[in-house]
């Protein structure tokens, strides 16, 4: 095999190597049907055990109550930020949303073209550095309350989640599922595309409170109803067959990883060596309020210098460290170390930034 690279991308992102093997072995001849799972009907026996083994295997590890569904669709997480509103809406009441950065923003777009909405929370003033304090929802009616659990661009991550009370709360969980246990009874809905810490890209990881998906709209696109997808167990229609393959590998390794509560443990650990670098080093600084900071995303900078940023990008990409480039909308610099991130990587980004400021500190 060609040398891997260590790859800080922020999805679709780097996948546990065993795993990767594994799908290869299985690639031409998947458990001796004689076929590839790219070529298997949905339908078929095998694929049922497919898709059986990735649902069984997320319900186990976030210990999903029988009172919500999971499902696999397709449209990515963008498409749920249209799916959310059409399907939860409630005539006269709003949804609630918590703003903390560009995803939220670009579900609120979408949000308002089917519901009336009220930011309740925001921490647009400070540029998104920080997750806001959320009032008390006691006294509101509304019909839904949103937030993203992991701001990918920002570098903020939510540590605890409000009590909505019998608001049905969702949360966009794209770039951190499966990264750490969960009370998912707490929520209405969690949608994520797998593309960062659960698999490839083309599908989308929901669970839903079943009840929220009873009558829909009838004038609603059957493939913009939950319920279509309740009902046939995600075999609405062809479902992304190879990526919920995939996801079942994940939930398998994650298992093997001892579970989320080890998993969690583990990307505390990596987290924590380059935010220690990054505080103990007066080179590089984090934007970030320290609290709130994401164990997913970890966004620094070089001081004053964007030209500096570049360089670094540009050497650390030829010592093998590629995607540490900050999204195009913020700059700077964010290294993506999702589940399936191996310590070995950030091991290597710790010695380079080390390196890199040995060279050109003045
Ligand atoms: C938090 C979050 N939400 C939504 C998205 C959009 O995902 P998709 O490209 O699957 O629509 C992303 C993509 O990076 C994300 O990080």
């Amino acid at each position: 095999m060609t040398k891997r690279i260590f790859n800080f991308s922020a999805g679709p992102a780097t996948l546990p190597i065993e795993i990767l093997e594994r799908a290869q072995k299985d690639f031409l001849n998947y458990a001796n049907e004689g076929m590839s799972v790219m070529e298997m009907s949905h339908r078929s026996k095998p694929f049922e055990e497919i898709l059986h083994r990735a649902k069984s295997g997320v319900k186990e590890l976030l210990n999903v109550p029988d009172t919500h569904d999971i499902l696999f669709l397709q449209g990515g997480a963008s498409l749920q930020f249209s799916m959310v509103p059409l399907n939860l809406k409630k005539e006269g009441k709003d949804a609630l949303i918590i703003n903390t950065g560009s995803w939220t923003k670009k579900a609120i777009k979408e949000i308002k073209k089917a519901s009336s909405c009220k930011i309740i929370a925001s921490s647009e003033d400070k540029n998104f550095s920080y997750i806001p304090t959320i009032p008390s929802l006691a006294s509101e009616d509304a019909s839904f309350a949103y937030l993203c659990s992991n701001n990918t661009i920002f570098g903020t991550q939510f540590k605890a989640f409000p009590d909505t009370g019998s608001i049905p709360l969702v949360a966009d969980m794209s770039s951190d599922i499966l990264s750490r246990p969960l009370d998912v009874s707490k929520f209405g809905l969690i949608f994520a595309g797998a593309q960062k810490n659960i698999g490839p890209s083309g599908v989308t990881l929901v669970i839903i409170r079943k009840d929220l998906a009873e009558n829909p709209d009838p004038s609603l696109p059957s493939m913009l109803q939950y319920q279509s997808f309740i009902e046939s167990n995600s075999l609405y229609n062809t479902i992304p067959t190879f990526g919920v393959y995939m996801i079942a590998l994940m939930a398998e390794w994650l298992k093997e990883q001892g579970g989320l509560g080890k998993v969690q443990e583990k990307n505390e650990y990596k987290a924590s060596l380059l935010y220690k670098e990054i505080e103990e080093n007066s080179y590089y600084y984090c934007p970030v309020s320290e609290t709130d900071r994401s164990l997913m995303n970890v966004v620094f900078r070089i001081h004053d210098s964007e030209d500096v940023e570049k360089r670094f990008v540009q050497e650390a990409t030829e010592a093998g460290l590629s995607g540490l480039k900050g999204h195009r909308s913020v700059g700077g610099l964010r290294a993506s170390i999702y589940n399936a991130h191996p310590v070995e990587g950030i091991e290597a980004l710790v010695r380079f930034m080390k390196e890199f400021q040995h060279k050109y500190q003045k």
